[in-house]
């Protein structure tokens, strides 16, 4: 039994403000197993964000179905964890009331889930920061803070649009060390997009490539690369082989080929 599954989603825009109906997503069929860690990679606008909102329940696809461990839940909304692509922080909270957000919705009182937040907020590193504003957070700090945000709110499958996107490169490979860590002690489910191929081959057990729009799954590459990983397995070769085993049908999608 899978912990998600989508099979045969679409989801045309409808017409708005002057533009045409615009089809995002064409028969998108995926799944993840529970613990497994899968990327999403695709061009720009094909409709990678549009999935996760989808399976998010925040968006209503025009065809096709979500199952959450084999049954297709009658609500989706608020079943899995779900990170924008944009950080979303809200500037009149600190940043411990804005990682316990997701936990107040859930109905926990602020002063318990004040005490979930605190306990975890030396591994997220932002241990000396829970009374900052948001603006006074560097990117990194900001993204770890919506990270935890998402990991509090319990929830055994999460959406991560683009969690590291913000960062510089340095930054990020730290950062993608730091985020295997967690996953390897929660063991959630994990479905990250990111735009790049190191980065999805380096965390991921399976990556789906994307054609471009309206988006299909183009390529499916199993990464069947042992772990605990660190960054030297960069240069491996068969980390290299898997890299271009992603890069060649996403050079197609991006080209317009498919
Ligand atoms: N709410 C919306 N209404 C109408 N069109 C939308 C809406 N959201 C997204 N789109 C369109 O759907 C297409 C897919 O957008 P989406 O944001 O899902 O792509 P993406 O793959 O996440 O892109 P990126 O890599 O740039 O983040 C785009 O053409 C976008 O303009
Ligand atoms: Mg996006």
């Amino acid at each position: 039994m899978k912990a998600l599954e989508a099979r045969g989603l679409a989801k045309t825009y409808a017409a708005a403000g002057g533009n045409d109906p615009l089809q995002a997503l064409s028969d998108v069929s995926l799944e993840l197993g529970a613990g497994e860690f899968v990327s999403l990679v695709g061009p720009s606008g094909c409709g990678k964000s549009t999935l996760l909102r989808i399976l998010a329940g925040l968006v209503a696809p025009s065809a096709g179905v979500v199952f959450l461990d084999g049954e297709q839940p009658e609500v989706l909304l608020g079943r899995v964890g779900y990170m924008p692509q944009d950080d979303l922080l809200m500037a009149w909270r600190t940043t411990l009331d804005n990682v316990t957000v997701g936990l107040e919705l859930a109905g926990v009182s602020r002063a318990d889930a004040r005490v979930q937040a605190r306990a975890e907020l030396a591994r997220f590193g932002l241990e000396g920061f829970e009374r900052h504003w948001p603006r006074a957070l560097s990117g990194g700090m900001r993204q770890r803070a919506a990270l935890l945000r998402t990991f509090l709110a319990g929830r055994n499958v999460l959406l991560l649009d683009e969690p590291l996107g913000a960062l510089d490169a340095l930054t990020r490979e730290e950062m993608r060390e730091w985020l295997l860590e967690v996953w390897e002690a929660d063991r959630k489910t994990i479905l990250l997009v990111t735009h790049d191929v190191e980065e999805a081959v380096f965390l991921s057990d399976r990556v789906y490539v994307m054609s471009g729009r309206p988006g299909r799954v183009r390529a499916t590459v199993d990464v069947p690369l042992r772990r605990p990983r660190a960054q030297e397995l960069t240069t491996a070769p068969e980390f290299i082989a898997l890299e271009q085993a992603v890069r060649a049908p996403l050079r197609e999608a991006r080209a317009g080929l498919v």
